[in-house]
C-alpha cells in the first residue's frame, strides 16, 4: 500500500468510526453501517488512482480548516492529510435531466470526491457511494429529489436546510441529514463554504431532478447580500 492509498483509507475509517458513534441517531446511519460492513474494505482492495486536484482548491481548503468540531478532528486532520490524494470533480449535466434549473451558484462552485463508489479512488462499489461533497460560500442548492436514499453528514459549522416544502432550518457540525429516496430537500451556505460527507445508499446511478419553487431568487439575493 502506497502513502497516498493510506491517508485514503485513514479518511474512510475516520468517517465509518465516527458514523459508529451516531447509531440510531438518524435513519440512515445502521443501513449505511449495514452496508459498510457488508464491504471488504482491505488494504489490498484500495484503488490506486491518479489524483486529480480542483480550480476550488482555495475555498477547499477554506473549507477543510473550517472543520473546528472536536468530534470531526478526526475526519477533519485525515481529510487536509490526502486532499492532494484524491480525485475532485464537478456535477456536471449527466447527473440532471437536459435543461435542469440548477442556478448560478451551484454551477460556479460544486465539488465532491467520490471514496467508494463507481469510479471512486479508494474502493470500487456498483451502487453505493461515499464521498465529500463541497459547496462555495452564499450558494443555494435549489430543491431536488432522487431515487438514491440519501445521508448527509455536516462537517462545516453551520448549513441550512429544507425539505419538502417545509422551513428552512439550520444544521450544525456533526449533524446527520437523511433523505428518503424521492424526498425534496435543499441546501444554503452561508459566509463560509459547506463541505460534507454524503452518502448514496442504492440507485446511485440515478439523476437529480430539479423541483422548481418560487423563491429562489429572492433566497439567492439574501445570500448574496446579507452576512449570515
Ligand atoms: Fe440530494
Amino acid at each position: 500500500m502506497t502513502d497516498k492509498q493510506s491517508r485514503i483509507q485513514a479518511l474512510i475509517h475516520s468517517i465509518i468510526r465516527y458514523l459508529e458513534t451516531r447509531r440510531s441517531n438518524a435513519c440512515g446511519v445502521d443501513l449505511t453501517l449495514k452496508k459498510l460492513a457488508g464491504m471488504d474494505l482491505c488494504e489490498s482492495r484500495l484503488i490506486d488512482t491518479p489524483p486529480q486536484g480542483t480550480r476550488h482548491d482555495e475555498i477547499l481548503k477554506d473549507a477543510i480548516a473550517g472543520i473546528a468540531a472536536p468530534e470531526l478532528h478526526e475526519i477533519a486532520s485525515c481529510l487536509a492529510a490526502s486532499r492532494d490524494d484524491l480525485v475532485w470533480r464537478e456535477d456536471n449535466a449527466q447527473f440532471y435531466p437536459p435543461g435542469a434549473d440548477l442556478g448560478e451558484g451551484y454551477t460556479k462552485c460544486n465539488l465532491h470526491t467520490l471514496l467508494i463508489g463507481p469510479d471512486a479512488c479508494g474502493y470500487h462499489h456498483p451502487d453505493f457511494s461515499l464521498g465529500i461533497f463541497m459547496l462555495g460560500p452564499r450558494t443555494l442548492y435549489r430543491d431536488h429529489d432522487h431515487d438514491a436514499p440519501e445521508l448527509y453528514l455536516n462537517l462545516s459549522e453551520k448549513s441550512g436546510w429544507r425539505f419538502k416544502s417545509g422551513e428552512w432550518q439550520d444544521y450544525p457540525a456533526g449533524s446527520l441529514i437523511w433523505n428518503e429516496a424521492g424526498e425534496p430537500h435543499a441546501t444554503r451556505v452561508y459566509d463560509q463554504p459547506f463541505i460534507s460527507v454524503f452518502v448514496w445508499l442504492e440507485n446511485v446511478n440515478s439523476r437529480c431532478n430539479v423541483i422548481h419553487f418560487d423563491d429562489w431568487a429572492e433566497i439567492e439575493k439574501d445570500l448574496a447580500q446579507e452576512k449570515n
